[in-house]
């Protein structure tokens, strides 16, 4: 049967609609619940399915990793809210700020543990692949948001290391989830690799609209606090780039927007847009994000797989460009 990608998404959502975390203690299991039932886009699990479907029908045998990737993405999440300060996820309190830190610490430790734990139901030829896969792959992820953090409060970062600090926290994550479908369906190496490549290229692409959605993104439909990377000084694509080009008065009001301490966000918010609005900076960061979109369609040339289902992916990579959350 062919397999539209809605027809995925529904059997990814009556997965995690009916899988128990844990039950006691309440505190530990509650905040779980709450994160993985307000929804999100679901990204991640669809890769690992549609990975498998490139290459063996049947991708509903693979749910429970599919549901480890979505798991453990939620876990980075709940973690991330707390080291980005932030008041809102999926348009709704976060969990840090419902419960409290550590709350959404040990939480988010134990999504982690019960992502490895998913990850048990793959077939013996396939675990200690997948695990290594996995283990790779959640470290990267670490890598990157340590890089995110240290780059907050450093003055310059170039182009190439906010390029390499997206990949590790974002991309390899959509380019794994991808690979491990591949790998359950049987898929050898070379093809492995190729999705691989796609779906960091994509993983880029998508950061870099994650970053352009923070400021230009419309409040009701975001679901994240709008301005959220301008007020807390994060080295993204587009600072980066208004650095770069400011000159004159406009780099010195950038440069104290940058140094204040004591400040309305509001206000910084609407500062720092403006300098970005007047140096023309969101097309350039939609001409950057356009470039991997276009690198991740080279690689699907090299994937070998029958042509309607890689369009599938070509789908996909497009609903990631036009998306407003
Ligand atoms: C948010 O990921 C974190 C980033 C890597 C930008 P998503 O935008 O996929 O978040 P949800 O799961 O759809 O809420
Ligand atoms: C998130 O980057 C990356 C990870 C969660 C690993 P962001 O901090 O930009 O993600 P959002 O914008 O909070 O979703
Ligand atoms: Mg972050
Ligand atoms: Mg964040
Ligand atoms: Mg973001």
């Amino acid at each position: 049967m062919q397999q539209p990608i809605s027809r995925l998404q529904g059997l990814i959502e009556g997965h995690i609609s009916k899988h128990n975390y844990g039950e006691r203690p309440i505190e530990l299991y509650e905040p779980i619940s709450y994160l993985m039932a307000l929804g999100g886009k679901r990204l991640r699990p669809l890769l690992t399915l549609i990975g498998y479907y490139m290459f063996k029908e049947h991708p509903s045998k693979i749910l429970d990793q599919a549901l480890a990737v979505e798991v453990f993405h939620n876990f980075t999440l709940m973690h991330d809210d707390i080291m980005d300060e932030a008041p809102l996820r999926r348009g709704q309190v976060t969990v840090h700020e419902k419960w409290n830190s550590n709350t959404a610490i040990l939480s988010g430790d134990v999504m982690l543990v019960k992502a490895y734990d998913l990850l048990l139901a793959t077939d013996k030829k396939y675990l200690l692949k997948t695990l290594k896969l996995f283990n790779t792959c959640a470290a990267e992820v670490c890598e990157g948001q340590q890089m995110d953090m240290v780059f907050e409060n450093r003055k310059t970062v170039t182009e190439h290391e906010y390029l390499e600090m997206i990949r590790l926290k974002t991309a390899v994550l959509l380019g794994t989830s991808l690979r491990l479908g591949a790998l359950l369906a049987g898929a050898d190496k070379a093809n492995q690799q190729a999705l691989y490549k796609f779906g960091v290229n994509i993983g880029i692409g998508f950061q870099l609209k994650d970053d352009l959605l923070d400021v230009y993104a419309d409040k009701e439909k975001f679901g994240k606090q709008v301005g959220g990377d301008i007020i807390a000084n994060k080295k993204t694509f587009l600072l980066i780039k208004a650095k770069e080009l400011a000159t004159g008065r406009m780099e010195q009001q950038l440069q104290s927007w940058l140094e204040l301490k004591d400040f309305n966000g509001e206000e910084k918010v609407k500062g720092v847009t403006e300098i970005y609005n007047s140096l023309g900076i969101k097309q350039l960061a939609e001409v950057k994000m356009n470039e991997y979109f276009e690198s991740a369609h080279s690689s699907l040339r090299k994937l070998d797989a029958p042509m309607q289902r890689k369009s599938m992916l070509k789908e996909f990579a497009e609903s990631l460009i036009g998306r407003e959350s």
